[in-house]
């Protein structure tokens, strides 16, 4: 991992048996994942297929956001795939550590 870009992670894949789809599997993937990553770095960035619409509306409803789209970016069985460039910021890092309170003087008045 490069030392200029060890503030990002990314999320590489992930995969739900068909027969497991769509009881909130991913949902709970997802938020291990995002939780873990907020203890270690400061975004997340991922590709997706563009028509991948499952997939997409998932990584939407966790706030990621499109920023980018990879034409051609895979090639299968002769067809063209792009992929969309998605990425989460996550607000609290190890750079932005949770503020923790201020010791307080006696008061001696
Ligand atoms: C994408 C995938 C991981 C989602 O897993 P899942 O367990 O079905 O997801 P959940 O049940 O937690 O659904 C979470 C949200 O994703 C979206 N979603 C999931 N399946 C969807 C579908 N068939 N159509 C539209 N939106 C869908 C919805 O926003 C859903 O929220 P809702 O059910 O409240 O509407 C799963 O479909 C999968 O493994 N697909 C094949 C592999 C893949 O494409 N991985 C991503 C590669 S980057």
């Amino acid at each position: 991992m490069s030392l200029k870009t060890k503030h990002r992670g990314m999320v590489w894949g992930m995969y739900v048996e068909p027969d497991g789809r769509r009881l909130g599997v991913g949902k709970l993937l997802l938020n291990v994942i995002v939780a873990h990553a907020k203890t270690e770095v400061e975004d997340l960035t991922l590709t997706v297929a563009s028509q991948n619409e499952p997939a997409i509306n998932l990584y939407r409803r966790f706030g990621f956001v499109e920023y980018g789209l990879d034409p051609r970016a895979l090639k299968v069985d002769g067809v063209y795939i792009d992929e969309v460039l998605m990425r989460l910021s996550l607000e609290l890092g190890p750079k932005h550590p949770t503020p923790t309170s201020i010791p307080v003087a006696p008061d001696n008045s």
